[in-house]
């Protein structure tokens, strides 16, 4: 298709977020966070008391095609009208959102509303499996990863600038059990695509890391 597609893929806490939407700030495109749509099933699944495993599978499919979810501009995520930001941000969400997304019916459910996202002028897409499932054509897909260390230090950051207490040593653990069951899954595992560009940010600021996408995508145009 005609519309552009910037796919932002990689492990836990890469800093993938908040490249990619200061990537699409920078283009004025539209920005996919996918792994809210498997954050908010998570949610969505516990609230109805739905056990996030294969037998269940089939009913977390049925229960997303009810759910009706809204992104704001200014990036809060509505479910039937409530704000739901805070708490798919949990660690015990991203858990529960990497359980569900092992499932094909789960995955499966969300692909057309993944799609959606498309439209002019250019989407930025940021998840797993963006360059190697959803988008497959996109002329710049971007593998984004920083050492575990690294990741876990910032996740902390990010949670005690929140109020949320947590120890690194336990985010770490967290991620590491999270990125290991992303990429071992048999449906859509976490890895880069063949076309994607590697980027390391372990050492580089966050400024740094959007000059580098930014650079290769005027390169492609
Ligand atoms: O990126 P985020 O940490 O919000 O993603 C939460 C979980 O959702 C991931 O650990 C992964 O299991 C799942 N996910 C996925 N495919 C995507 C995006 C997220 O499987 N495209």
């Amino acid at each position: 298709g005609s519309v552009p597609v910037i796919c932002v893929d990689g492990p836990t806490a890469s800093g993938k977020g908040t490249v990619a939407s200061a990537v699409a700030a920078a283009l004025g495109y539209h920005l996919l966070d996918s792994g809210a749509l498997y954050r908010i099933t998570g949610l969505a699944a516990t609230r109805a008391g739905i056990p996030i495993d294969a037998d269940h599978a089939g009913q977390i499919a049925a229960l997303i095609a009810q759910l009706d979810i809204t992104f704001t501009p200014d990036q809060r995520v509505l479910l039937d009208g409530e704000d739901i930001s805070l708490a798919i941000r949990s660690e015990e969400a991203g858990m529960n959102a990497s359980l569900g997304s092992a499932l094909p019916a789960v995955r499966q459910a969300l692909v057309q509303m993944q799609h959606d996202f498309r439209q002019l002028p250019g989407l930025v897409a940021d998840g797993r499996d963006m360059g190697t499932v959803i988008f497959p054509l996109a002329p710049l897909k971007i593998y984004l990863t920083a050492s575990a260390a690294q990741r876990a230090q910032r996740r902390h950051k990010q949670l005690i600038e929140k109020g949320i207490p947590a120890t690194i040593a336990d985010l770490r653990a967290d991620l590491e059990a999270r990125d290991a069951r992303d990429m071992n899954r048999a449906t859509a595992p976490l890895q880069a695509a063949q076309d994607a560009l590697l980027l390391d940010n372990s050492d580089i600021t966050v400024e740094e890391a959007v000059a580098q996408v930014l650079a290769w995508w005027e390169k492609r145009q």
